[in-house]
């Protein structure tokens, strides 16, 4: 990815917009130097929209050029062509000064694991993607699509392999698929999705499952009322953690519990 990233002049930083935080990473920065940089903010259904419109303002906030994507339904694409224009003017003004003129700008999209790269390179290409199939006994090379007029895009995304230090950081990133989720205990991730949501959305766990779950119950006491409310029960009537579990991470990743947002956006300076 270092190599590919030394020919583009706009790289494109995709983010999960239910953990922009924890779908960062760090290194990039130090990776692409002073090249202009524009942050897709992407599953946006996905997530709450009033935290994903203080995630984009503290964003905007920092000098990022950033828009938010539905990619899955191709929302907000034309948008993030237009902020890609945008952010190539300096690198543009600079050749035409050098008396560089009609050459285009080459982009590239970096991101996570699963957070949605291939799809928004699909819906950037369209049906321009048949025109890159390899031929038989061709090397094949980096491949350019022109998406706009003057834009050339990479065909393959650089992956960013997921660093992290705190434990927080890598519970969200297996919740939300960017690692495999055996790194860690599946209770492990479970019971920090419980106590997020018990805390940022009180009434979610309740009215998904028919459970009065109080903001202050233990994980056991969640356990318990989920899997009496929904029948998750072994012989003798013994709470089936492991079916609840199950349940709440498949329910989570599917969307079917709700749309939530798990980093909090940085206080307003
Ligand atoms: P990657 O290249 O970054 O690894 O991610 P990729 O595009 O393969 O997308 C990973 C999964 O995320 C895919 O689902 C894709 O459909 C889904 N996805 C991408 N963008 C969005 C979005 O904006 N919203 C939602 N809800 N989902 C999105 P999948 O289940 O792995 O595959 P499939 O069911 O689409 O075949």
């Amino acid at each position: 990815m270092e190599t590919n990233l030394k020919l583009v002049d706009v790289v494109v930083e995709m983010l999960d917009a239910r953990i922009p935080r924890a779908s960062s990473n760090p290194m990039l920065i130090k990776m692409i130097g002073n090249k202009p940089k524009v942050i897709a903010l992407n599953k946006t259904d996905m997530a709450d929209k009033e935290k994903t419109a203080l995630w984009l303002e503290n964003l905007k906030a920092k000098s990022f050029a950033v828009v938010q994507v539905d990619c899955a339904k191709g929302k907000g694409v034309k948008q993030l062509i237009g902020a890609i224009q945008k952010a190539a003017e300096p690198v543009t003004a600079k050749w035409l000064k050098r008396g560089v003129h009609n050459r285009p700008i080459r982009v590239m999209i970096v991101g996570v694991p699963n957070v949605g790269k291939s799809t928004l390179i699909n819906r950037l290409v369209g049906r321009r993607t048949a025109m890159t199939q390899d031929k038989p006994g061709v090397t094949r090379g980096p491949q350019w699509i022109t998406i706009a007029k003057g834009l050339e895009l990479l065909d393959t995304p650089g992956v960013l392999w997921p660093k992290f230090e705190d434990q927080e950081v890598g519970l969200f990133l297996a919740l939300t698929g960017a690692i495999r989720e055996e790194i860690f205990d599946k209770s492990i991730v479970t019971e920090l999705l419980i106590k997020k949501l018990q805390k940022e959305y009180p009434q979610v766990l309740s009215s998904k499952y028919g459970a009065d779950i109080e903001q202050e119950d233990a994980i056991n006491t969640v356990y318990e009322k989920i899997a009496k409310a929904r029948g998750c029960l072994k012989a003798g009537g013994i709470a089936d953690v492991d079916k609840v579990v199950n349940m709440v991470l498949r329910d989570f990743k599917s969307g079917k519990l709700g749309a939530f947002t798990l980093d909090k956006p940085p206080d307003k300076k």
